[in-house]
């Protein structure tokens, strides 16, 4: 019976009355004394008392709507009637505006993470040349560590679509405003095979301090407030020996699964960890390519990609329904708020 009235109740709204025929048509099907309504209130009499009270206040309200929906064109389609007491306060029919992408919903949550940090965000070019992207980052030319960022090149191959917002990171400390406290969020490429788990494009967050006395202490003590804020309070990181060309030491970070809580599942494939982020102590390397004085400064920095975040807050399995604009996979996200 409720399927049946949330059914009439649609066709009621979707019912088109353009003239004098489909006016009438709308009032035979709906509100005359043989419209559909009048057998709902028959079909109501052959329930039970309990039923009856239910479906019965259901049927009037149907019938209500149906009943504003024939006086609001009455004046128009229906010569001899004159009632001018339409319900101007009746509430509109709400209306769907779209929603954020869940990629700018994670990404807006770690910005204001860091922000709350004392974090400035800086953005840079996404069409980068070779220094910025890697020879000032301590890759040297020909070496092997080049390749684990498979690069889309330009024509001209001094330039090309930056693999990390570490790029960004040199032409902040190119400018020499020291000290810096900055993330850098924006989109990256990589010239890797679209599969399920990876993309020609995605979206990452970098961060770098660079200050007097900055020790790899701090570094874990950010990262471990960063993580408490975005999964949860009970949060734990654990930091493994990793190799970055540009940090020395360099880490990767593991967080308790915020799913299982570290019990074990699917997510975390069992192991009660997922890895989340790369980051280490700014090579000095790259504090001299930049100029800055390697005896009074030091610094670190971090990067971590928001696809993989979002996939696993939203246990997304597959990173490409990420640019289909699949309204069916978008409009899920319509409850997240931006802040
Ligand atoms: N730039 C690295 C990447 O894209 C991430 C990273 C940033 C690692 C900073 C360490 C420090 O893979």
């Amino acid at each position: 019976m409720q399927d049946k009235i949330a059914k009439i109740l649609r066709e009621i709204e979707d019912f088109q009355i353009h003239d004098k025929q489909t006016f009438e048509l709308f009032k035979r099907n709906f509100t005359s004394k043989k419209g559909i309504i009048s057998s709902l209130f028959e079909e109501l009499k052959t329930l039970d008392n309990n039923q009856k009270a239910i479906f019965g206040k259901s049927i009037n309200e149907l019938k209500k709507i149906a009943e504003q929906k024939e006086k609001l064109f009455a004046e128009q389609y229906n010569s001899n009637y004159t009632a001018h007491n339409f319900d101007l306060t009746r509430i509109a029919k709400s209306q769907f505006w779209g929603s954020r992408h869940p990629i700018q919903i994670t990404l807006h949550r770690i910005i204001n993470i860091f922000k709350e940090m004392g974090f400035q965000v800086a953005e840079g070019p996404e069409i980068e040349d070779d220094w910025h992207n890697f020879t000032a980052l301590n890759f040297p030319e020909n070496h092997p560590a080049r390749d684990m960022q498979d690069t889309f090149f330009l024509e001209n191959p001094q330039y090309l679509l930056r693999t990390h917002t570490s790029s960004v990171q040199v032409r902040l400390m190119e400018s020499h405003l020291l000290p810096i406290r900055a993330i850098m969020p924006g989109r990256v490429y990589r010239n890797e095979e679209i599969t399920a788990r990876s993309h020609c494009f995605f979206h990452q967050v970098e961060g770098l301090v660079i200050d007097k006395n900055v020790s790899y202490a701090d570094l874990k003590q950010t990262l471990e407030s960063f993580v408490k804020k975005l999964f949860g309070e009970e949060t734990k990181i654990r930091l493994r020996a990793s190799y970055f060309p540009f940090t020395e030491i360099s880490a990767e970070v593991d967080v308790t699964c915020f799913l299982c809580g570290g019990k074990g599942c699917s997510v975390c494939k069992h192991s009660g960890w997922v890895e989340i982020l790369g980051c280490g102590m700014v090579d000095p390397n790259v504090l001299k390519n930049c100029n800055i004085d390697t005896e009074i400064y030091s610094g670190y920095a971090f990067g971590l990609g928001i696809e993989r975040i979002t996939m696993l807050i939203h246990k997304i399995s597959d990173i490409r329904i990420m640019d289909q604009n699949d309204i069916r996979f978008l409009s899920q996200f319509q409850h997240f708020s931006l802040f």
